[in-house]
């Protein structure tokens, strides 16, 4: 690999490994926007766009608009847009945090975000993260919080009380995952344990915490791993590589005629429609705001959104050594063989001929080798943002992803050469 290709995937690691959660992948992306130029815009106040102007909005501090306005007529060249997700699967604190057991044990209560793969995330050291809600000065702000040590841990059952666990394993959701956080102590309730820990890590008081959202994640940090360190193994891959690929495409992207934007969602992994998420007004609007903004008329809006076109880049599955099986027959992308394209005849998948078309294209002038994914007729398979995103916007998209094994595992696995070449198509998307 080249030194930039390296370069590229350290920083993608680094991403993955200090972005816990979405609030802090939406964090670590606007330190990097914010070093290139890229200007905050409040929804609560008056913009004032300008021709290759960099802007980005935040929303809720887990989603992320950023955008470069085209140097072209907005109304004829429209918009270059890569959705992404932030979120990913984790298990997340319940109100009422913690319980005692009659045997002294401190647990956890934690409810399950996202179709987790839920066995790998036993015996694995796991830290916290997140945001809390505090009262400061009469007002409410909120605070991004991580505990990056390893407190909580989520044991096994051995063996020898479960003889069939190689054959069957079936976990019941309520009681069977409740990380331990330690032993009972003296004069000590329930949730306070909790806040005692948030206490003494960042010296917030459970006085001043109005509410809070928290997860779970893997303590330990991603690697490069096999024979040539030519894969990747960590935490939150789906989709955060997606989102960092797309962040860096654009920040290094040439300004075109078009406007060239990043969307990277919240709550994929549970749906959606949340303001936040890609099943709301809120990328919709955001265009609508954009082109008003630019002095467009109501004609000149619809014009540009029929000249847009968008990417919904989110993983896709690899051929698995040991299940090869799983996959239709011709239809069969590997690890390291170039990013994924998604089709899907019932329309999971929002990709058509003609958005596959001018992917493929893109990565053809990026000289990136590009594989194409359908799943079996007898596996229904997945979905992503692409279908609300191309319905609520009208825009023709494309449903991509790089390939990757163990999606939805506490670590997930893929090739480092695909995010390369991801990056790479991105950028000729941006720049075509
Ligand atoms: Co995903």
């Amino acid at each position: 690999m080249k030194r930039k290709e390296e370069r590229f995937s350290a920083d993608l690691l680094q991403y993955l490994n200090e972005s816990p959660t979405a609030y802090h992948a939406v964090e670590n992306a606007v330190a990097l926007l914010r070093e290139q130029g890229f200007q905050e815009l409040k929804e609560t106040e008056n913009w004032s766009l300008q021709k290759s102007g960099k802007y980005f909005v935040v929303k809720n501090g887990s989603a992320l608009i950023a955008f470069t306005v085209g140097k072209g007529n907005p109304a004829k060249e429209g918009f270059r847009i890569i959705g992404a997700h932030t979120d990913s699967p984790c298990l997340k604190i319940k109100p009422g945090a913690c319980s005692v057991t009659p045997d002294g044990y401190v647990k956890v209560n934690v409810e399950i975000y996202g179709g987790a793969i839920l066995n790998t995330w036993f015996d694995r050291p796991l830290a916290m993260a997140g945001r809390l809600i505090v009262k400061e000065d009469g007002a409410l702000r909120e605070k991004l919080i991580q505990i990056d040590k390893p407190v909580f841990l989520i044991p096994n059952l051995c063996i020898h009380f479960h003889r069939d666990v190689n054959e069957k394993s079936a976990y019941n959701k309520q009681t069977d995952l409740l990380p331990l956080l330690c032993r009972k102590e003296e004069g000590v309730e329930k949730e306070e344990y909790l806040f005692q820990l948030i206490q003494e890590e960042t010296g917030i008081e459970k006085a001043d915490i109005a509410d809070y959202e928290l997860f779970l994640y893997e303590y330990q940090k991603g690697i490069f791993t096999g024979k040539n360190q030519e894969f990747i193994s960590a935490s939150r891959i789906d989709d955060l590589s997606m989102v960092y690929a797309g962040l860096s495409a654009l920040m290094q992207a040439k300004t075109g005629a078009a406007c060239q934007m990043l969307a990277a969602f919240d709550n994929e992994e549970v749906g959606s429609t949340t303001a936040q998420g890609a099943n709301s007004g809120l990328l919709r609007e955001l265009l609508n705001r954009i082109c008003k903004n630019l002095g467009l008329t109501d004609e000149g809006y619809f014009q540009a959104i029929a000249s847009s076109t968008s990417v919904s880049a989110d993983l896709a599955h690899a051929v698995h050594p040991n299940y090869s099986d799983k996959h239709d027959a011709e239809t069969r992308p590997v690890l390291g063989g170039g990013p994924v394209i998604k089709y899907s005849a019932s329309q999971r998948y929002a990709t058509t001929a003609i958005s596959a078309a001018y992917f493929m294209e893109a990565c053809e002038r990026a000289s990136v080798p590009c594989q194409k994914f359908v799943n079996r007729n007898d596996i229904v398979g997945g979905s992503t943002i692409g279908p609300a995103l191309s319905g609520l916007t009208t825009i023709p998209t494309v449903d991509m992803g790089a390939p990757i094994l163990a999606m939805h595992s506490i670590r997930e696995f893929g090739a480092v050469e695909d995010m390369v070449y991801t990056e790479r198509a991105f950028r000729a998307y941006y720049e075509g």
